[in-house]
């Protein structure tokens, strides 16, 4: 790890829960582990008129919360690095005054021009912050300016273009971070890993042995309290526009000449730009939406807050996908993701084709990918019954231990090291963005013309039962039953 990394951040949303939760303990971490150091400065920005005083409160306050076992005088040291300036994003004057505070912390903490712009807010502001940093001079020459982006990017090809075109007046795409946390996921970045250094994995990673490959993000929460969010995305822009699509395509992505950050991209877009695009008929036969029905004890979506009581809008989606390129050209890519399911998981399971018919109870073997909630890696194989000669299922699997699970640093922590040392490997790119829209927006069309509302499911089950309709023509079925 590089240390004490010179940088001022200004975040946006300052005062918001994810910085509360998420972006504090971050840096914090970094912080402890020394790649940020007396160089670094922080200005959170939001409406609220708070102190520097009291922002710092409510910094060491989000540590406290969040991180385990922390010393009190670090993180008192920690948040002195803090200071606030209330901002309007829409009022050109402020970002005067919030230019004139960066310059006098630049100078007190000699972060050495390195700026960090963090969109920590409502994606309806993106556009206009970035062109105010430019037009008021805040995009300096004497660091880096780089600027990172939450998602959602856009709602949809149309206002990601928009969005992209006002980021782009102001900012390269070689400093633009459009964050997806799974991409900072241990295991998610484990795939790449496991499939290219291992000639086991590595020598199957085709059409030829692959039968089929399932992406299963599952929630056991609702939608908590972001209805309202929620109510405008659903799960199919939620989930599977970005975090569904960026495993989707590690898997299904050709080798890469180099790991190289330009040439893993250019890897990802070769099998993105491959996908087979639906039409309405399609759509209807690969594609299955739902809605969480609730029960006696739980609300169903429509009663949850913020949310119509006639809404239509989906918290779950299943659908297959083809790519028409790289090694797994033409395998089913089974994909799902919904909310108050049996249980949290993340997971990829690859299912590998029958190898030979010697044996009549021969079992497909599966590389199942575990994310969360735990981090694990089982193959599962054919095997001799102990006291017969008949075949049995056997699992190998691998897992980390408590103690090393422990020390898997944050989705946001690994995040916030690459963009601090300009890596940009795990972040997305606009032509990821670009293709996937197109594909979400042919789905999303068809679903608005449709009459049919999304089916209703149990809560605690896996989706609706009209999901089997998916592996149509086909003798393949979920590995993760629930
Ligand atoms: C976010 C979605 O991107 O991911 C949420 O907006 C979802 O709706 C969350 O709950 C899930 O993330 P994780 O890391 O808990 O799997």
């Amino acid at each position: 790890m590089k240390k004490n990394l010179p940088v001022l951040f200004v975040i946006f949303g300052g005062s918001g829960d994810l910085a509360h939760r998420k972006l504090y303990p971050a840096l914090f971490n970094l912080f402890r582990k020394g790649a940020l150091q007396e160089n670094f400065a922080v200005v959170g920005t939001a409406r609220r008129p708070w102190s520097d005083d009291y922002f710092q409160e409510t910094v060491q306050q989000a540590i406290v919360e969040n991180v385990n076992a922390v010393d009190r005088d670090l993180v008192d040291q920690f948040s002195r690095h803090f200071f606030y300036q209330s901002h309007d994003v829409t009022d050109e004057n402020h970002y005067i005054e919030l230019n004139n505070k960066i310059e006098q912390l630049e100078s007190q903490f000699k972060t050495q021009g390195n700026r960090t712009f963090y969109l920590a807010m409502s994606p309806q502001f993106f556009g206009t912050i970035s062109q105010h940093l430019k037009a008021q001079n805040l995009v300096t020459d004497t660091g880096y300016n780089r600027l990172v982006v939450e998602k959602p990017f856009g709602h949809d090809l149309e206002s990601a273009k928009v969005l992209n075109q006002q980021i782009g007046d102001s900012f390269a795409e070689k400093d633009v971070y459009r964050i997806d946390h799974y991409l900072g996921k241990q295991m998610i970045q484990n795939i790449m890993y496991l499939r290219l250094t291992n000639p086991l994995f590595d020598s199957i990673w085709d059409s030829e042995h692959i039968q089929n490959v399932q992406v299963t993000l599952a929630e056991s929460l609702g939608v908590e309290n972001r209805g309202g969010y929620y109510e405008t995305a659903g799960a199919l822009r939620d989930m599977v526009q970005n975090h569904i699509f960026q495993i989707a395509s590690q898997v299904a992505m050709k080798k890469p000449v180099s790991l190289t950050s330009t040439d893993i991209h250019q890897a990802k877009q070769e099998v993105l730009n491959s996908i087979q695009m639906y039409d309405a008929d399609d759509v209807n036969r690969f594609f299955v939406r739902g809605q969480y029905a609730g029960n006696d004890s739980e609300n169903s979506y429509r009663e949850e807050e913020q949310v119509s009581p006639e809404s239509t809008v989906e918290t779950f989606v299943a659908g297959k996908l083809l790519f028409k390129a790289g090694p797994l050209q033409n395998v089913p890519f089974y994909i799902r993701t919904g909310k108050k399911l049996a249980q949290k998981t993340t997971r990829v399971d690859l299912v590998l084709k029958s190898s030979h018919d010697l044996f009549e109870q021969n079992q497909d073997n599966v590389i199942s990918i575990e994310i969360d909630p735990e981090n694990k890696l089982t193959v599962t194989l054919n095997g001799k019954q102990l006291s017969q000669t008949d075949l049995s299922s056997l699992q190998m699997k691998f897992a980390y231990t408590k103690d090393e699970v422990a020390q898997i640093p944050d989705a946001y922590e690994k995040l916030f090291y690459d963009f601090l040392i300009g890596d940009r490997t795990n972040f997305v790119h606009w032509h990821e963005v670009k293709t996937t829209w197109d594909f979400i927006d042919r789905i999303e069309k068809t679903w608005q013309e449709d009459a049919q509302p999304p089916f209703a499911y149990q809560n605690g089950s896996m989706g609706p039962n009209e999901v089997s309709r998916i592996f149509e023509g086909t003798t393949d079925s979920w590995v993760f039953k629930g």
